[in-house]
């Protein structure tokens, strides 16, 4: 079940950041305004759905991994040390992003099709800037954490 589970969590995490990744990429290389926003608005509300599927899903395997491994008894007894300081850095990062994909999500869905205030653009970049940025930190610490198991 293990090995399931665990699967199940490194195709989301390849989904998840794929999907970041590309995204990203088209707001950098699709320069013509007229195409970008005609883009986002077909492309944007189905990417966010599909995200907030692979994101939970991420949450969930996870989740039941750091249950079933027995990591929860690594943070009563405060010991080993290093999975502690790993495994507590990458949750913040994932409780972080988390955040920032609401606050992405909610200002994408209200705003889709109609012109943002600077406000919003400002919270929009900025949180799609943090989700890049957190993932490949994410990434990093989820690599690391597997070297302890
Ligand atoms: C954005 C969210 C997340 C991403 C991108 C992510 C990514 C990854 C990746 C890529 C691995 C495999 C590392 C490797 O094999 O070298 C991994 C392993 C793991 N993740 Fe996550 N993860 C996320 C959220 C979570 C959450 C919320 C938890 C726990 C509450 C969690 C618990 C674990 C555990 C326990 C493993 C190790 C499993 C093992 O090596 O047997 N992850 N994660």
């Amino acid at each position: 079940m293990m090995d399931i589970v665990l699967y199940i969590h490194l195709l989301a995490a390849t989904v998840w950041i794929g999907g970041s990744v590309f995204l990203f990429a088209l707001g950098v290389f699709l320069r013509d305004k007229e195409a970008q926003k005609r883009v986002y608005f077909h492309v944007g509300p189905i990417y966010g759905y599909v995200e907030s599927v692979w994101l939970t899903i991420l949450i969930f395997s996870g989740l039941w991994m750091f249950f079933h491994l027995g990591l929860d008894t690594i943070f009563k007894e405060g010991s080993p040390q290093t999975i502690l300081h790993i495994l507590t850095i990458k949750l913040w990062l994932v409780a972080i992003i988390t955040v920032a994909t609401v606050i992405h999500m909610y200002i994408a869905f209200k705003t889709n099709g109609v012109e943002r205030t600077p406000l919003q653009k400002l919270l929009s970049r900025g949180s799609s800037m943090a989700i890049f940025l957190l993932n490949l930190l994410i990434l990093w610490y989820a690599m690391q954490l597997r070297n302890f198991l």
